[in-house]
C-alpha cells in the first residue's frame, strides 16, 4: 500500500544519502522518491554538510533552493560526483525506464556527467523485463509526427501525453510521447534506434549509466551494482 511504498521511498533516499561527501556536487533528480532524499539533503546541508547541487527539472531546482542547498547551472558542468534520482522500472542488469515525470532528458544528461549515478525505488520497480511501463519520449514539436511515424515503425504504439484536458510541456518546451513496445527483449538494440531518429530529443530507456540502484523492500535494503 501507499504508507508502505512510502515508507520504503524514504528508507532507499536516506540510504543513499549516506554516499554524499563534503565537498561532492550533486546531481538531484526528479519525482517522489527523489523527493525525500532532497529533504534529507537539505537536512544535512543545514547540519554543516558542504555541497552544491545541480537540478534535472524546475521542481527539483526550487524544491532544492527552498532548502538552502547551493544549486549550480547544470549546462556548465563537466562532471559531477553523485546523482540521486527515481526510476519507473528497473532489472537486475542496471537498465531502466524513467521519464514518468517527464524529466528524463535532463535526468539523462545528469546520469551520463555522474561519476556515482545512484538510483533509489522501492520494490514496486524492479522487473524481469522493461516494458509494462510505456518509454517516455521528448520530441522537439515540430517533429512530432515524424517521430510518432518512426516509433510507430519500431513497433512502439504512441500516445501523445497530457495532463487532463492540456498537453504536457516538458520544461524544455517539448512534448513527450509515451510510446507502449510490450515487454522489450532488447533495450540496448530499442535505446540505439531511438537514438537515430531525428527530432527525437531523448528517450526513457536508461542503459548502461546507472552506478547502482539502491531498493528498498520491507525493513531491508539491496543494493544492484
Ligand atoms: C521523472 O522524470 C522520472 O524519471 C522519475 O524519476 C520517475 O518517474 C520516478 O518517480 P517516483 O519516484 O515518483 O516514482
Amino acid at each position: 500500500d501507499k504508507t508502505q511504498q512510502d515508507a520504503e521511498k524514504l528508507a532507499a533516499a536516506l540510504a543513499a544519502v549516506k554516499f554524499v561527501k563534503d565537498g561532492d556536487v550533486v546531481g538531484l533528480g526528479t519525482g517522489s522518491t527523489t523527493t525525500f532524499a532532497i529533504k534529507e539533503l537539505g537536512k544535512r546541508v543545514k547540519e554543516g554538510l558542504k555541497i552544491k547541487a545541480a537540478a534535472s527539472s524546475i521542481r527539483t531546482e526550487e524544491l532544492a533552493k527552498s532548502l538552502g542547498i547551493e544549486m549550480l547551472d547544470l549546462g556548465r558542468l563537466s562532471k559531477i560526483d553523485i546523482s540521486i534520482d527515481g526510476a519507473d522500472e528497473f532489472t537486475e542488469s542496471l537498465d531502466l525506464i524513467k521519464g514518468g515525470g517527464g524529466a528524463l532528458f535532463r535526468e539523462k544528461i545528469i546520469a551520463s556527467l555522474s561519476q556515482n549515478a545512484i538510483i533509489i525505488t522501492d520494490a514496486s520497480k524492479k522487473v524481469k523485463k522493461l516494458g509494462a511501463f510505456t518509454v517516455p519520449v521528448e520530441v522537439i514539436p515540430l517533429a512530432y509526427q515524424y517521430v510518432f511515424d518512426q516509433i510507430n515503425k519500431l513497433g512502439g504504439k504512441g500516445i501523445l501525453r497530457s495532463i487532463g484536458d492540456k498537453t504536457f510541456i516538458t520544461d524544455n518546451g517539448n512534448l513527450i510521447i509515451d510510446a507502449d513496445f510490450g515487454l522489450i527483449d532488447d533495450p540496448a538494440k530499442l535505446s540505439s534506434d531511438l537514438n537515430q531518429i531525428n527530432g527525437l530529443l531523448a528517450h526513457g530507456l536508461f542503459i548502461n549509466i546507472t552506478s547502482k540502484v539502491i531498493m528498498s523492500e520491507g525493513a531491508d535494503i539491496i543494493i544492484f551494482e
